[in-house]
């Protein structure tokens, strides 16, 4: 026999049905009126609120909820306006009875009678909190697991580079009165490995805020020379160039630029392993219109192709994310550092790749407006001597100490100062010919506040700014901040001495 519906008996029946089911369901649910009225609840809702169904009818949200500033569950009333008839989906925080604190996701939609009049509100509650802590759980050892191999590569590269050091001086030590000449190849070994300890923690501040380069106009055609040949050195492997005559500068970083090239140029060789050729392509390039990342205007662009393996297409979404690798024992970190490098020069890397025939990465660099000094990077390779007095500032003692000896053999008088305070009492008893000022001074005054003081005494001050970490807008925009030259820590006799010659002649 059919339920006939209309009988009054069976209301009774199909309400006990109705909630028998509702009951079953292990989520809280609730329904309401237009007026925002609870008219009834499941059994899961009860006990998520500590709140007998006979007790909660007629009750609104206001009514239930005793802490209405703290619990956003009040919100939902907003939503029980008469003759709204739209289903909402939010997230929100519950206090459950016991005191605990319950995130929750309440999904509405709206309840309509027989006619179709939109008669009140029925939700569902459910509690993520438990999904909650464990994403943020995974987020966590997923972190950790990067870190971990960050970590696993630094500290593996950098023992290395330690034990060459090290091994490097305790021999030269042994030799050090009786084969000078030996002597002079162990310290040399010593000093490259030191070089490339150098390097890696430029690599990985590139990650870091510290990562702001620190530009100069600069010879794309001799960073390329320089750095291909570098790399590629002792390989098997060929390399062409094939560089526009009349190629314009770029303001870059070349440390940084000379790092992402090098990336390029190594993943090139290394996925050449029977030999090959990587040919350099560098040209000027307008751009009439802006392209995808790239703003419109005049560009050096440069292309690296190789003959290697190629790259399959389903990886060419993946090849710059970070620690993304095929090979074994790699860190997978070469290209993305190459992507944020050339992010931050507002540029743009690009590849394209056939299996089997090669792969050809595409560097867009904007062109600089201003001409290049060719002297300048002539004279970088040779140690420069000069004279004249110098102050040092820097908290270290063993800074000042190797910088005043550095100085001195170059030929300058040489004065120190630990902090601004110290460095502005020195300059204005007697001005310098030149002052290195080292950023930050724990506890102290430092760079940045001791050069608007020294120009308060001599306008003309000749300052170079010092830093071994360079995420400070002060050592990519130096001249800005009345500084003459800007040199990073660790630097080597050449650099300094190239540094203070331009600054003082
Ligand atoms: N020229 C290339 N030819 C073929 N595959 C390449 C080339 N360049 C990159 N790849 C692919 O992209 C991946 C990521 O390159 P990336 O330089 O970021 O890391 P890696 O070379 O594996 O490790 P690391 O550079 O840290 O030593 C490589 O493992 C390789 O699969
Ligand atoms: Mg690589």
């Amino acid at each position: 026999m059919a339920p006939n519906t209309t009988h009054g008996n069976n209301v009774f029946e199909q309400l006990h049905l109705f909630q028998a089911l509702i009951d079953r369901v292990p989520s809280p649910i609730f329904y309401k009126d237009i007026h925002g009225c609870y008219l009834g609840c499941n059994k899961a809702f009860e006990d998520f609120l500590g709140i007998k169904q006979k007790e909660l009818i007629g009750l609104s949200d206001v009514d239930i909820i005793k802490d209405r500033q703290k619990d956003p569950l009040h919100g939902m009333v907003d939503f029980n306006i008469p003759g709204c008839v739209g289903a909402g989906k939010y997230e929100t925080s519950i206090r459950r009875p016991n005191g605990s604190e319950r995130i929750v996701i309440i999904e509405e939609a709206p309840l309509t009678d027989m006619n179709g009049n939109f008669a009140g509100i029925v939700g569902v509650i459910n509690d993520i909190t438990d999904i909650r802590i464990a994403e943020k759980e995974r987020i966590r050892v997923s972190k950790l697991e990067s870190l971990g191999v960050l970590a696993g590569g630094i500290a593996h590269d950098f023992n290395n580079i330690l034990t060459m050091i090290l091994g490097n001086i305790s021999l030269a030590k042994i030799y050090g009165g009786v084969n000078t000449e030996k002597l002079q190849r162990l310290l040399e070994s010593a000093e490259q490995a030191i070089t490339r300890a150098k390097d890696l923690t430029r690599q990985l501040l590139t990650f870091s805020k510290g990562g702001t380069p620190v530009k100069k106009v600069a010879s794309i055609r001799d960073l390329l020379e320089s750095t291909v040949a570098f790399v590629l050195a002792g390989t098997a492997i060929n390399y062409e160039f094939d560089i526009a005559p009349d190629l314009s500068t770029v303001e870059v970083d070349e440390n940084q630029i000379s790092q992402a090239i090098g990336n390029i140029v190594l993943n090139a060789q290394q996925a050449m392993p029977n030999g090959g050729t990587v040919r350099i392509i560098a040209e000027n390039i307008t751009l009439a219109n802006a392209d995808g990342p790239l703003k419109k205007g005049d560009y050096v662009r440069i292309s690296i192709r190789d003959q290697g393996i190629g790259i399959p297409e389903e990886y060419l979404d993946a090849i710059f994310d970070p620690y993304f690798t095929t090979k074994e024992k790699a860190g997978g970190l070469g290209l993305s550092i190459c992507y944020s490098i050339i992010q931050r020069h507002q540029g743009h890397i690009g590849v394209e790749s056939t299996l089997g025939v090669g792969t050809t990465f595409v560097i867009y660099l904007p062109a600089a407006q201003t001409e290049y000094r060719e002297e300048k990077q002539t004279e970088k390779t040779m140690v420069m001597n000069g004279n004249g007095r110098i102050l040092v500032m820097d908290d270290e003692e063993t800074i000042r100490s190797i910088v005043g000896d550095i100085l001195q053999y170059l030929g300058y008088t040489v004065d120190f100062a630990k902090d601004g305070e110290e460095a502005v009492d020195m300059y204005s008893s007697r001005p310098y010919d030149a002052v290195i000022l080292d950023l930050t001074i724990p506890g102290g005054m430092g760079g940045k506040e001791t050069i608007k003081h020294l120009r308060a005494i001599d306008p003309a001050v000749k300052a170079i700014v010092s830093s071994g970490y360079s995420n400070d807008p002060i050592m990519s925009d130096f001249a800005k901040y009345g500084f003459k030259d800007v040199i990073i820590k660790p630097y080597t006799i050449h650099e300094i001495s190239n540094v203070l010659k331009s600054v003082i002649s």
